[in-house]
């Protein structure tokens, strides 16, 4: 089960490969690909999403639609999917024990812009054009959860109330149709939900202009500036296991640029990608200290040399211009893809993100600070869960070793739920990934904790029974002490979270955050019930 064809990652090398790449021979013929190394790096200024209007009190009106956005000065406008015309799209600011509602609408084409794989579940009946909005990390009814299979079609809305009844969080939104959610994100359905409460406002962290979100997102295009996600599957016809694109954009533009003042500014980093995990480090050496995880604050700020992020997972972070005037700093990418065993990422191209030029003339006095506590963190104990439960991730090759499917519990989204949760209880979830891979895990509903990782006998193990493990048990990162809504599992190791589940009773996805996983077929559902 750990091995698999190096390949895997559906990768697009450099060089003359990305001109006729074997598996676009269809489109190669006819549409040459973008060759990122043509294009001058960090000639566009980061943009700032802009901030979400509200329509009347505590209401959002917010409409999914296609149109052009130029992506980078030297390539032509791309076609893409945005919400209120921007990808990404506006930045959703909310306030804790405020609730909002959202009218989220969809006036999309009737025809997709990318490729559907009709044998993947969900795809294989109905409109080519569905969506859905989730709100990442939100804890929420199901009715407004935004899930798999409450798409909706061009011409139809939906009134999402969300009560913000959690601490203050980066969260995100983002388009969740079954079976299509990687291709409606990766054509741009995404953007920034940011909460706020008193406790995070009485710390003197950067703020205003100082507090920057970036969402980091690989694509690949063709010449003429269009998207190019791979038409072409193996096992499935237009199904690849993983996209990896050759070209970076933070904020929706192919690597920028940010000018900043020699001072601390906090930037919330979000992978939004499909599938490319990130390792990042800035090139002067200066540690990025994360403040915050997926669903809020650490206890105390941990100093990282380099910050791995996940597909999905959020860092709140500071990082410190102080001294570095005229400098230019890049945020660099190390992460291999796939992550950790694929492909080393190309430092001509991958391995940059984006860059910082300490240009700016300070303001005014760098006051802000990262005080020594940030937010107390009630610890989650193990052992009073009411439930220890085994799940298992397999991934299922054919015959050519290409993978068919990926599977959480060994089975399909759309078998029947075997996890019903008592509301009001704690759980434990152990995540056995028997597959040579990494996966980001997101439970929708609650934030949880990382409580270990341990390493276990992959061949000896069977679903029939408990890992057989290997070694001592690790504790989490330092910063994944924190409220997590998606976590790392890494290949022959057991991730064990826990989590309480409150509130709401009702059904629920969890799944991969590789979206092509997610939509064949690493999701499965879990019932909350009284
Ligand atoms: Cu970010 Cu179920 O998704
Ligand atoms: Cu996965």
């Amino acid at each position: 089960m750990l091995t698999r064809k190096r390949f895997l990652g559906y990768g697009f090398g450099a060089g003359a490969d990305l001109l006729f790449p074997h598996r676009f021979s269809a489109f190669a013929a006819t549409t040459p690909a973008l060759d990122p190394s043509l294009l001058t790096k960090f000639s566009d200024a980061l943009p700032l999403p802009t901030a979400a209007a509200p329509v009347g009190p505590s209401a959002y009106h917010i409409t999914m639609s296609q149109f052009r956005q130029r992506l980078h000065t030297e390539m032509p406008p791309t076609t893409v999917w945005g919400y209120d015309q921007s990808y990404p799209g506006p930045t959703i600011e909310a306030r804790s024990g405020e609730p909002i509602s959202v009218t989220w609408s969809n006036e999309l084409p009737t025809q997709h812009l990318l490729p559907i794989d009709r044998t993947l579940d969900g795809a294989d009946t109905g409109p080519d054009v569905r969506a859905v909005t989730h709100l990442h990390g939100g804890h929420v009814p199901p009715a407004v959860d935004g899930g798999p299979l409450d798409w909706f079609v061009p011409g139809e809305s939906r009134v999402f109330t969300y009560p913000n009844a959690q601490h203050a969080a980066t969260l995100w939104y983002h388009d969740h149709a079954l079976g299509i959610t990687r291709l409606n994100v990766f054509a741009g359905l995404a953007g920034f939900y940011l909460l706020r409460d008193p406790v995070e406002d009485a710390l003197p962290l950067p703020a205003g202009s100082y507090e920057v979100p970036l969402v980091i997102q690989d694509r690949a295009f063709f010449a003429n500036g269009e998207l190019r996600y791979p038409d072409e599957g193996v096992t499935h016809p237009v199904w690849v296991p993983e996209f990896f694109g050759d070209t970076i954009l933070v904020n929706g533009k192919v690597w920028p640029y940010l000018e900043v003042e020699p001072r601390r500014y906090r930037f919330r980093i979000l992978n939004g990608s499909n599938a490319r995990f990130y390792e990042l480090f800035l090139s002067n050496g200066e540690p990025i200290r994360q403040i915050g995880s997926d669903g809020g604050l650490l206890e105390s700020a941990v100093a990282l040399n380099r910050l791995l992020l996940a597909p999905g997972e959020r860092a709140d972070v500071i990082v410190d211009f102080t001294g570095q005037e005229s400098q230019s700093i890049l945020l660099r990418n190390t992460a291999k893809a796939p992550f950790p065993n694929g492909d080393a990422a190309d430092p001509r191209t991958v391995g940059q993100i984006m860059q910082f030029r300490v240009t700016r003339p300070l303001a005014g006095v760098d006051t802000s600070d990262i005080p020594p506590t940030l937010r107390p963190i009630e610890r989650l104990a193990p052992a009073s869960a009411a439930a220890v439960r085994d799940i298992p991730m397999f991934e299922h090759l054919d015959a050519d070793d290409e993978p068919i499917t990926v599977q959480l519990e060994g089975l399909d989204f759309d078998d029947p739920a075997t996890i019903f949760p008592r509301r009001g209880t704690t759980e434990v979830w152990r995540l056995i990934n028997t597959t040579g891979d990494a996966h980001p895990i997101h439970l929708h509903l609650v934030q949880f904790q990382v409580v270990s990782r341990q390493r276990f006998d992959t061949r000896r193990y069977s679903p029939t029974g408990p890992p057989t493990l290997i070694g001592q048990s690790k504790p989490p990162n330092a910063n994944e002490l924190g409220w997590k809504d998606t976590v790392r599992a890494n290949p022959g190791e057991v991730t064990t979270i826990v989590a309480r589940f409150d509130d709401f009773t009702g059904t629920y996805p969890f799944h991969c955050h590789i979206l092509e996983h997610e939509d064949n077929d690493m999701m499965r559902p879990f019932e909350v019930v009284a």
